[in-house]
């Protein structure tokens, strides 16, 4: 296993973490209700939940928090914020909003109408959640390629644009008032999209007049995987391929808690003017005037920043070398993964580690109590538990097709001797893994189950 590149940058402030005893954890998670997001921070040694607002901010962001701008309306800070928003993304308008499904929300309530379909390549939590409860149908449409276990596919998260365009077909442009695709695919393992597939996607839904929406949470990353994997953009910069990459769309959604590098904030844009109009109004009704949108002028400040810095080439090879270490050391420790490795994180197959699971007992959810249980380390569940949904017709129980862990890098936070301690661990639960039992869930609510669900062991 070789290292990954260096860290550019050295540490000059540091945030103490703890490993509490195991009896603290056992308790930890009954009171839990063995749901990872019930712990509290201090009860986790390596917190690997989420890359989202957990990364750590730069010298020059925290500098530009201090020429925050706090006007109500027309703040310097939202100026700041539309010039880099302008150079990289290009679109004509834009809202700021808290943070990604907020964007989501106020987007779905101005564009959809009760079941009408929103294709993408696979949405994520947020964007399913929201789409569901404006009475939408979301629908995922990524490429098989998707599902295979190759280390050499470059582009798991490619949309599959034959289903794509049958899909229209099928279901009638009029009744999809909006298609996406998730840059880079979250839900599937983080994987990246290429830009030919980009361009194909594009095309098809400009043929038949549906928006096209990027969820761009992570479209630096995407940008720097297209660099260094799709023919003909090795020259070019990440900053190119992104403008290249939005030249497309008519749209987009972000979470800037991603490759923003801030632990706050997120946007809502868009050309059409009309639909910004709606989008203002929303906008107000619901995050604050357009020009903060729920947000500190100097949250803007440190957005404008972190977007560049996140685009920032010798960042982003660290960045992705950062997963890929910790996913040669993960299955070289018996873990089956999912290769290659996406750009935040690395997602661990729980379906293969415990066959002897069935999905209504939830394997992505025994390994995650485990990893606390054995060292402390909080991940997250992507599978049975947090995409399991009743079919709206039927009632049945409709399960995802993998059941994944997810271990999230948060940004420029952990070093090499951290991911060290989290393969060790995973390697100690790796060899016991036929002792690991299933759970079944005593209570959940309505729609994203997984945030708040309660379980107990079989
Ligand atoms: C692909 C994707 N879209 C949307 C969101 C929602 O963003 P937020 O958590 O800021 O609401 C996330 C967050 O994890 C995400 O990964």
């Amino acid at each position: 296993m070789t290292n990954h590149p260096p860290e550019p940058f050295r540490i000059k402030m540091v945030e103490p973490i703890h490993l509490i005893a195991r009896e603290a954890r056992e308790k930890a998670l009954v009171r839990a209700g063995y749901n990872i997001f019930g712990l509290k921070s201090d009860e986790v040694f390596i917190d690997l939940l989420t890359d989202s607002g957990t990364g750590a901010m730069s010298q020059e962001q925290w500098s530009a928090i201090m020429l925050g701008d706090e006007s109500y309306a027309g703040a310097r800070s939202y100026q700041r914020l539309a010039d880099t928003m302008q150079e990289i993304f290009g679109f004509q308008y834009f809202v700021p909003t808290h943070q990604g499904r907020a964007a989501e929300n106020i987007l779905c309530s101005v564009i959809l109408q009760e079941g009408q379909y929103v294709p993408s390549n696979m949405h994520f939590d947020t964007t399913e959640g929201n789409i569901r409860a404006r009475g939408g149908r979301p629908v995922n449409l990524v490429c098989q390629e998707a599902f295979l276990d190759d280390p050499e596919i470059p582009f798991k998260g490619n949309m599959d644009l034959d289903k794509l365009e049958e899909f229209i077909q099928e279901v009638g442009a009029e009744n999809i008032p909006l298609g996406m695709i998730t840059i880079t695919n979250n839900a599937g393992g983080g994987q990246p999209v290429s830009l030919e597939n980009l361009r194909e996607t594009s095309k098809i839904y400009r043929k038949h007049g549906i928006p096209f929406f990027i969820d761009a949470c992570r479209f630096a990353e995407n940008a720097y995987f297209i660099k260094t994997r799709e023919p003909g953009y090795e020259d070019k910069t990440p900053l190119e391929i992104a403008q290249e990459i939005f030249s497309l769309a008519d749209g987009a959604t972000m979470s800037a808690k991603k490759d923003a590098i801030v632990n706050i904030g997120g946007f809502l844009a868009c050309n059409d003017p009309d639909l910004f109009q709606k989008i203002k109004n929303e906008c107000i009704l619901r995050e604050g005037f357009i020009t903060y949108g729920g947000l500190a002028g100097r949250d803007l400040d440190a957005i404008a920043v972190g977007l560049r810095e996140g685009l920032q080439e010798d960042y982003l090879a660290y960045r992705l070398g950062q997963t890929r270490y910790l996913l040669a050391g993960i299955k070289d420790a018996g873990i089956p993964v999912i290769e290659p490795a996406g750009g935040h994180a690395v997602y661990i197959n729980a379906g293969l580690l415990l066959p002897h699971i069935p999905q209504p007992e939830y394997p992505g959810q025994s390994l995650t109590v485990e990893m606390y249980r054995e060292g402390a380390i909080r991940g997250v569940e992507l599978g049975s538990v947090a995409f399991g949904y009743p079919d709206p017709d039927t009632g049945e129980m409709i399960y995802p097709k993998l059941d994944l862990v997810r271990l999230a890098l948060p940004r420029r936070t952990y070093t090499q001797s951290h991911l060290d301690y989290v393969i060790e661990v995973l390697g100690r639960i790796a060899g016991k893994a036929e002792d690991l039992r299933g759970y079944k869930i005593t209570y959940q609510p309505p729609l994203m189950r997984h945030f708040s669900c309660q379980f107990e062991p079989l």
